[in-house]
């Protein structure tokens, strides 16, 4: 490839030589590690600083391993995840060791590898900022911070000092660009939430601004959502410590969906401990995903891939309305419920009970309550080779167009929820999901499921109350799919698909109604 460039000088209006790696005009080449960290085997014993950075030492060789491989790939940027050089499981007083001294200050500009005695207990951030300067490329990794405060700070804690779930970015000389300090904290009694959310923000020559949040925080308005439209970004990077739930909320599934809703490039690092629920890592585009999703084995694994930066000032998915194919629908007034093609049409819904018709046969489904990811589903059961459903809930409503290639024995059901989601966190939800049930049973759907063998031809749709949809499409193994078609339609969001790869296991319009939390 790159010989053959050498001998066409057009080319040269085209491709750049990087490292020894190919890049395309108007793309950049990407990388994230999903680290396996080395975990302190007593995360709530007092150690000593020494000890403490001995341990994280260990994690940090292993990720000037990762930056060397991903620079002579050609990556221009790498991300490491949430919690990888320390760990986790900490109290407040056990963590402090393990914390670097960060001044949370835009104004003062600082290259900790270049300058290492301006400020003391800062080994992590200078080792960190050295990987960048040495293989010349942008590094996002995360770390916990401490920050002396005065007890005249209203928000001060009482012993004298905040401790921060930090971000930082490094520029591909060293120089720290940005720290973000994590806003909505899972459970972390090690860490203070800032008085304020940081929207944060750093330049690159190769793709413009990237911004960063951490974990939790995607499911939040402040600060992922309104960091995202204030600032107008188009790339995010986002270290995480996810623990996957099935069906909606594994690792990959939501992170292919929050690029998709917002119509941006994520570089999503996870961190991979397999006997916790968590792998799940990604360089996401709108429309592509690499992705690492593995729970079987351990170790690390660098991903890197060549994506498109994104320029245009399009509206995102979760705005856009008419856009898909407006001329099809035009004469469309009556659902179509034998063909699925590329036409989405919707009627007016007659209520509950639901109806599935087949072949012209009307017939009675029966309504079920399940528990999904704790909360508490309304679901009618998909059967036959085709039909037509509905399930309401609240002031939600949810429709199911669907075709089974063929009748595999699994009982598929649709759910619908429109409540406060209140376990292992406070959110509100409206969720249309279609979803493989654990065995024939009723009682068993919502439950993880991770295979599955059926391939369904639908449209789902539900008349959400929030602009703020993610589509979700999971196949058997964690495998990602893309939706033919997304977007709203009277006031409807819709997604359809014809042909999934895989078998489906998911296929969700997972709404977020911010102003209800
Ligand atoms: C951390 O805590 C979780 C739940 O509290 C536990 O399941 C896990 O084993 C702990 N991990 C470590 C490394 O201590
Ligand atoms: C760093 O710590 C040393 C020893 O405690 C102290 O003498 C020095 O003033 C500190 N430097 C800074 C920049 O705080
Ligand atoms: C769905 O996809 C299959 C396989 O690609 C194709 O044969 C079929 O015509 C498609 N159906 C519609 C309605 O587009
Ligand atoms: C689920 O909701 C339905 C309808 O509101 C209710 O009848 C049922 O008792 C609920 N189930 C549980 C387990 O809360
Ligand atoms: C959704 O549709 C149902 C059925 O038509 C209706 O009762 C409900 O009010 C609608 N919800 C909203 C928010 O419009
Ligand atoms: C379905 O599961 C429920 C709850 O586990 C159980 O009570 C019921 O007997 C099961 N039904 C069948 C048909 O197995």
């Amino acid at each position: 490839m790159v010989a053959l460039c050498w001998k066409l000088s057009l080319c040269f209006f085209c491709y750049q030589v990087v490292s020894g790696r190919v890049k395309r005009e108007g793309h950049y080449i990407a990388a994230v590690y999903e680290h396996e960290s080395i975990l302190s085997p007593n995360p709530t014993a007092l150690v000593d600083r020494q000890s403490a950075l001995q341990l994280m030492g260990r994690n940090l060789d292993i990720y000037e391993q990762q930056a060397v491989a991903a620079a002579r790939q050609g990556a221009q940027i790498i991300v490491f995840p949430e919690d990888g050089i320390h760990g986790f499981n900490f109290t407040r007083s056990s963590i402090y060791p393990y914390l670097d001294f960060a001044l949370h200050s835009q104004s003062v500009k600082w290259n900790p590898c270049r300058e290492p005695y301006l400020f003391n207990d800062t080994e992590v951030l200078q080792r960190l900022s050295c990987m960048a300067l040495k293989n010349k490329i942008f590094l996002v990794a995360n770390l916990g911070t401490k920050q002396p405060c005065e007890h005249t700070d209203p928000y001060c804690p009482s012993d004298g000092r905040y401790q921060f779930n930090t971000n930082v970015a490094f520029d591909a000389d060293g120089m720290l660009v940005a720290t973000y300090r994590k806003y909505n904290l899972y459970f972390e009694y090690a860490f203070d939430t800032p008085p304020e959310p940081d929207y944060k923000v750093f330049d690159t020559p190769f793709a413009g601004k990237f911004g960063m949040f951490t974990c939790f925080d995607i499911l939040f308005f402040e600060p992922a959502v309104n960091l995202i439209r204030q600032y107008n970004l188009k790339q995010v990077v986002y270290p995480t410590a996810w623990m996957n739930q099935l069906p909606l909320l594994s690792a990959v599934e939501f992170q292919q969906a929050f690029a998709t809703a917002f119509n941006i490039n994520i570089l999503a690092a996870n961190i991979h401990h397999p006997t916790l629920g968590m792998t799940g890592s990604g360089i996401y585009t709108p429309a592509k995903s690499f992705i690492y999703h593995n729970m079987e084995s351990y170790g690390g694994k660098l991903i890197v891939a060549e994506i498109p930066v994104i320029t245009t000032d399009h509206e995102t998915n979760l705005e856009s309305n008419e856009r898909v194919r407006e001329n099809l629908h035009h004469s469309c007034k009556t659902f179509i419920g034998t063909s699925l093609d590329d036409q989405v049409c919707f009627r007016e819904e007659e209520e509950t009970p639901s109806r599935v018709s087949e072949k012209g046969n009307e017939q009675l489904v029966p309504v079920f309550y399940s528990e999904m990811m704790y909360d508490n589903f309304t679901f009618v059961p998909v059967w036959g080779e085709k039909g037509e459903l509905q399930v309401c809930a609240n002031t939600l409503c949810c429709y199911l167009n669907y075709q089974r290639a063929d009748l595999t024995g699994e009982l598929y059901a649709l759910g619908v929820f429109d409540g406060l989601h209140t376990v292992h966190g406070t959110y509100y939800v409206q969720a249309c999901a279609l979803v493989k049930c654990g065995g024939l049973n009723f009682s068993t759907c919502g439950e993880e499921v991770t295979h599955a063998t059926a391939l369904i031809d639908f449209q789902l749709w539900g008349n959400m109350s929030t602009r703020y949809v993610f589509p979700l499409l999971l196949t058997s193994g964690i495998a990602l799919d893309f939706a033919d078609h997304m977007g709203w339609k009277n006031n409807h969001y819709f997604i359809s698909k014809n042909r999934t790869s895989f078998g489906l296991l998911t296929a969700a319009l997972y709404g977020r109604w911010y102003e209800k939390d």
